[in-house]
């Protein structure tokens, strides 16, 4: 199971939702796997000290050599483990545009390394560049966090557009795993409006568990802690772990 978790819009929760998804999965005792492919590293930070990375995904996606096995590190989370980042990660856009195999370095990598975990996640960049486009001919699944906002359902035209162009050719058997709503407030009557919205367009798609604004969820990164032993009773905690319940009997 590969879940990408993608938006070209940056600031809507993708970030949150893969790191906190993985420890929610891990806490139940799947070996999971973390794969962070933003170069602006910050699943990578939220879980350890970005100085002690050597190698990162760039080295392994540009490397013939290299494997999976040599980037994975542990993370405090039992169960969970991380193929880090690096900021080197931007330069990978131009490597591998233009390469046949462009598109398909991570799923050529990622075989080395499938069959040891139950669960792999994967953080991604706010573009749907190459970068995106290897996570998501990688993946079994995509997620999609989408931001309770005004302009919510701006730019899930060309998201979709992307993922029925992968579905098509290159990954047949990637799935809409579903679209889940981020940094809700719940007192608004637009957030509710909102809700109503992306139901339509969404259905069944969208999950039933809503991710409310929660302060703790900013603040658990800093500490290098997912929100369950960072602030187990907060509603970051309660709603993430729904969602993982909602995942599970999902795929
Ligand atoms: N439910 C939430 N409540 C409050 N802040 C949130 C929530 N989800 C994300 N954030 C914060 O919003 C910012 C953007 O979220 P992030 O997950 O980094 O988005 P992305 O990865 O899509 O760019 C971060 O500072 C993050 O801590
Ligand atoms: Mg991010």
């Amino acid at each position: 199971m590969i879940i990408t978790v993608a938006n070209q819009k940056g600031g809507v929760g993708k970030t949150t939702t893969a790191i906190n998804l993985a420890a929610a999965v891990a806490n139940k005792r799947f070996k999971t796997l973390l794969i962070d492919l933003d170069p602006q590293s910050n699943s990578t930070m939220s879980y350890v000290d970005p100085r002690s990375v050597s190698r990162s995904m760039f080295d392994v996606l540009v490397s013939e050599e290299l494997s999976f096995k040599d980037v994975i590190i542990p993370t405090a989370v039992p169960n969970l483990f991380l193929a880090p980042s690096k900021i080197a990660l931007a330069k990978l856009e131009s490597k591998l545009i233009g390469e046949i195999d462009g598109p398909f370095r991570l799923k050529d990598k990622i075989k080395d390394a499938a069959d040891a975990y139950d669960y792999i996640f994967i953080d991604t960049p706010p573009t749907l560049g190459m970068i995106t486009v290897n996570a998501l001919v990688a993946s079994t699944h995509v997620l999609v966090p989408i931001q309770s906002s005004y302009f919510a359902l701006e730019g899930t035209d060309d998201l979709l557009e992307t993922i029925e162009k992968i579905k098509a050719r290159p990954n047949p058997n990637l799935q809409l795993l579903g679209v889940v709503i981020t940094m809700h407030d719940k007192r608004t009557t637009l957030a509710r409006d909102i809700h109503e919205q992306i139901g339509e367009v969404f259905g069944d798609r969208l999950f039933n568990t809503i991710i409310t604004k929660s302060i703790r969820l900013e603040e658990s990164p800093a500490y290098k802690e997912s929100i369950f032993t960072f602030a187990p009773k907060s509603s970051g905690a309660m709603e993430y772990y729904s969602l993982s319940e909602e995942i599970l009997s999902r795929v």
